[in-house]
C-alpha cells in the first residue's frame, strides 16, 4: 500500500501544536497527580488529556493505523508493534518534571511502518523547541539543520544519563555503578528526568552521549530516527543491535564512543515491551 507520508507528517505537527497549547497552560498550575509502576512514576490529567487528543486525532484521520501510547498501555492495552503503520506516544515525557515545573519535557511521537521508523516529532512546548525528522531527509531544530557532535573520545565526552523511576534497589546499584564509572572516565555526566529531551541532546550534538536501562519504546521512537538522520549512532545497552522494544539504550554521537559506552556498562535484564 502507498503511503502518504507528507500528509502522516503535516498531521501529526498540527496535532502536536494543538497539544503544545494544553501543556503550556496546564504546566504552571497546580496538578492532579497519580502514581503508576512506583511512588516516583506519575502520571497527570495533562498526560491522559494531550494522549486521548494525539490517538484521537491521528484515528480519525487514518483509521487503519494502530497506536502505543504510554498511558493507554498503563491502563491496560497491550503494548504490540506489528508491521502496520503504527503511531508510538509518549503525551509528555518527563512527568516527573512537569509535575515541578522544571522545563525540560516533551511529547514524543513516532511512526514506524513494517517496524522502521519514519517520522519522529519530539516537542517541548515549554522552551519552544521542536525537533523532527523524515526518513532520508536529515533531522531539524525548529526548522534548521542539525547533527550531532560526531565525538568518538570518550574523555572529551558529556553523557547524559538517567535514574530512572523504578524502585528496584538492584537496578538502582547497577545504574549508580555505571555512573560512577563514567565519572570517572569522561567530562561530565548529567541526568535531566527525560529520555527524549537527553535523545534531542545527542541529536544537536548538545550531549554526546546517552545511556539508560528501563524506559519504553514511547520513550525512544522518535528519538531513534531523530538521531539517525542526525547522523548518530544507537546501540543497545550492551553493545548489540539497538532494539526498540528492548527498554535499553545507548546512543552517541559516534559508533565508536556509542560501543566504548556499552563495553564499560554493567549490565541489567528488563522484561520487554
Ligand atoms: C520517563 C522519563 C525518564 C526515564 C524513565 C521514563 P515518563 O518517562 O523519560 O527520564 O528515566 O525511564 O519512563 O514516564 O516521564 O514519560
Amino acid at each position: 500500500m502507498a503511503h502518504d507520508l507528507d500528509l502522516y507528517y503535516t498531521t501529526c505537527l498540527a496535532l502536536v501544536e494543538q497539544a503544545s497549547e494544553v501543556i503550556v497552560k496546564a504546566f504552571s498550575k497546580a496538578k492532579k497527580v497519580e502514581t503508576k509502576s512506583s511512588d516516583i512514576d506519575l502520571v497527570t490529567e495533562t498526560d491522559k488529556e494531550v494522549e486521548d487528543l494525539l490517538i484521537n486525532g491521528l484515528k480519525k484521520a487514518f483509521p487503519s493505523h494502530k497506536f502505543i501510547g504510554e498511558e493507554s498501555v498503563s491502563g491496560g492495552e497491550k503494548c504490540v508493534l506489528g508491521d502496520d503503520p503504527t503511531w508510538i506516544i509518549d503525551p509528555v515525557d518527563g512527568t516527573m518534571n512537569f509535575v515541578h515545573t522544571f522545563p525540560l519535557i516533551a511529547i514524543s511521537i513516532g511512526l514506524l511502518i513494517e517496524k522502521k521508523p519514519v517520522i519522529g516529532v519530539i516537542c517541548n512546548p515549554v522552551l519552544g523547541q521542536s525537533y523532527t525528522a523524515r526518513l532520508g531527509q536529515g533531522a531539524f531544530l525548529n526548522g534548521k539543520p542539525i547533527k550531532v557532535s560526531g565525538q568518538t573520545e570518550l574523555s572529551k565526552a558529556l553523557l547524559c544519563t538517567e535514574f530512572g523511576t523504578s524502585t528496584d534497589i538492584e537496578k538502582r546499584e547497577v545504574v549508580l555503578k555505571n555512573l560512577t564509572t563514567f565519572l570517572a572516565r569522561c567530562h561530565g555526566v548529567r541526568g535531566i528526568g527525560t529520555c527524549c529531551c537527553a535523545m534531542t541532546m545527542v541529536a544537536s550534538g548538545a550531549v554526546d552521549a546517552f545511556c539508560h536501562l528501563g524506559m519504553h519504546c514511547w520513550d525512544m521512537a522518535a528519538g531513534q530516527l531523530i538521531i539517525e538522520e542526525a547522523g548518530g549512532f544507537l546501540c543497545d545497552y550492551g553493545g548489540g543491535p539497538f532494539d526498540l522494544m528492548s527498554r535499553r539504550i545507548v546512543c552517541a554521537g559516534s559508533e565508536k564512543l556509542a560501543k566504548e559506552i556499552a563495553g564499560l556498562l554493567e549490565q541489567f535484564e528488563l522484561e520487554r515491551d
